[in-house]
């Protein structure tokens, strides 16, 4: 039996240039998402997020899905240039409403709205100011947390700032797959920094709006492991672990960069100026962990910051399955990560805010949605879960990625990470069998192992 404390919150998690569509509508500004979309040669097969599953105008069906599988919990996001068009100044009214719409009809469903803030969608006018590179955007970013919790901070108790900071820096400004697009090491490590200043500055703002906002981030998290016996893998495996896990995290918490770089971060470069350090931290109210497979590390001598370390494999390692995307499934990942958080960090509260897989299962002649391995997937790393929590860590809740089959950014819709199967061509939505199963396993608090 995987069994689940009483008043777990049973969720799914989405984000807004995902699955919103609306691209254009009441008065929304552009995204960098969008400009990078409609750049030829960005994203597969030319897909963009102008309409993907039109959640902006289907939330009721989304809903209805939710409502279907006895969900608890909703993770979605915010698109800032919905509420602020150009990254400032007075907010939009009807990009407010439409989220004042999606969160009362959740409160009226019996589901907790949970907003991210910031699931990396940042108004295209703030890109051309020299985005996350440059320091002002931490100060743009707080004045709109600000702004959000003002209009919605009656009916939300839960908050995350921001949608896994490491993923977006490298993959925005250092790899370029993700928009904006850029390939700079110097800007990502800039960026870096000033999204730990966002994030505390941001912190900062919402708690004086509201006392008792409950908030955190969302952080992706891997369990890194050495890729061999020496030494100097195993380090390596650390500081990957560092750079990767904790570089938002310890900050926050403890005001101090973690122990990625040999030879210490280069804070020079990274624009870090006296008194940053304490300006940094902001007493997370919980941890979010998203996590997909482990990280296999090896050392590796010759790299551009001191990281001197490098994953092996594209996604995860060899020894387990893999989904349709090609990364291993390794429920183990998600207890170890669970665990070392909660012991390095004094058993903080936790939220399982990720986890998920893709598998291009569809309709057989009758519309049935039979994908059992995704079904497999969940009950491995739900009961890696429940596991942790028998060993003492304090988790609060589970979000599966995704409630739709939706855009998966670079990939476009060619990725399905969804409980319930979209038809693009109609926006029609299917709970697959997976969707049916952990609808149950929500209303039982639990599965037969
Ligand atoms: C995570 C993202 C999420 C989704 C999943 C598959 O990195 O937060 O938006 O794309 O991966």
């Amino acid at each position: 039996m995987a069994r689940f404390p009483k008043g777990f919150h049973w969720g799914t998690a989405t984000a807004s240039y995902q699955i919103e569509g609306a691209y254009q509508d009441d008065g929304k500004g552009e995204s960098i998402w969008d400009r990078f979309a409609h750049t030829p040669g960005k994203i597969k097969q030319g897909h963009t997020g102008d309409v993907s599953c039109d959640s902006y105008h289907r939330f009721g069906e989304d809903i209805a899905l939710m409502r279907a599988m006895h969900q608890t919990s909703y993770r979605f996001s915010i698109a800032w240039p919905r509420i602020q068009p150009d990254g400032s100044g007075p907010s939009n009214a009807k990009g407010l409403d439409y989220y004042r719409r999606l969160i009362d009809a959740l409160l009226a469903a019996g589901i907790r709205p949970f907003p991210t803030l910031y699931h990396w969608d940042l108004p295209q006018a703030l890109e051309q100011r020299g985005g996350w590179p440059e320091r002002d955007t931490a100060g743009r970013f707080a004045d709109y947390a600000e702004t959000v919790v003002r209009a919605l901070g009656d009916r939300v108790s839960h908050w995350m700032i921001f949608n896994e900071p490491s993923i977006f820096t490298v993959m925005g400004y250092l790899a370029g797959i993700h928009a904006p697009g850029r390939r700079d090491p110097e800007a990502f490590l800039r960026a870096t920094h000033t999204v730990n200043l966002a994030q505390a500055e941001a912190f900062r703002a919402m708690r004086a709006v509201r006392k008792d906002a409950v908030i955190g981030t969302a952080f992706n998290m891997s369990a890194c492991e050495p890729a061999g016996d020496s030494e100097a893998d195993r380090a390596a495996a650390e500081r990957w672990h560092a750079l990767v896990n904790l570089w938002y995290l310890e900050t926050a918490l403890r005001g101090r960069y973690p122990d990625a770089f040999v030879g210490g971060p280069p804070l020079e470069r990274m624009g870090v100026r006296a008194g940053d350090l304490e300006r940094i931290r902001a007493p997370l109210d919980f941890i979010g962990i998203n996590l997909y497979t482990r990280t296999l590390v090896r050392h590796h001598e010759t790299d551009t910051f001191g990281l001197k370390a490098l994953a092996v494999g594209p996604m995860g390692g060899n020894d387990g399955p893999k989904t349709d995307f090609g990364w291993e499934v390794w429920p183990k990942a998600l207890f170890d990560v669970l665990m070392r958080i909660t012991h390095d960090y004094g058993r903080p509260v936790l939220e399982v805010t990720e986890n998920g897989c893709s598998y291009g299962d569809g309709p057989d002649a009758k519309g049935v949605i039979h994908d059992p391995r995704r079904i497999q997937f969940y009950r491995g790393f739900l009961q890696a879960v429940a596991e942790a929590i028998d060993k003492g860590a304090d988790v609060r809740g589970y979000h599966a990625w995704t409630l739709l089959d939706n855009f998966e950014w670079s990939e476009g819709f060619e990725q399905r990470f969804g409980l319930a199967w979209v038809d693009f061509a109609t926006g029609k939505r299917t709970l697959k069998e997976s969707g049916r199963w952990y609808g149950q396993v929500a209303a039982e608090n639990g599965f037969e192992a």
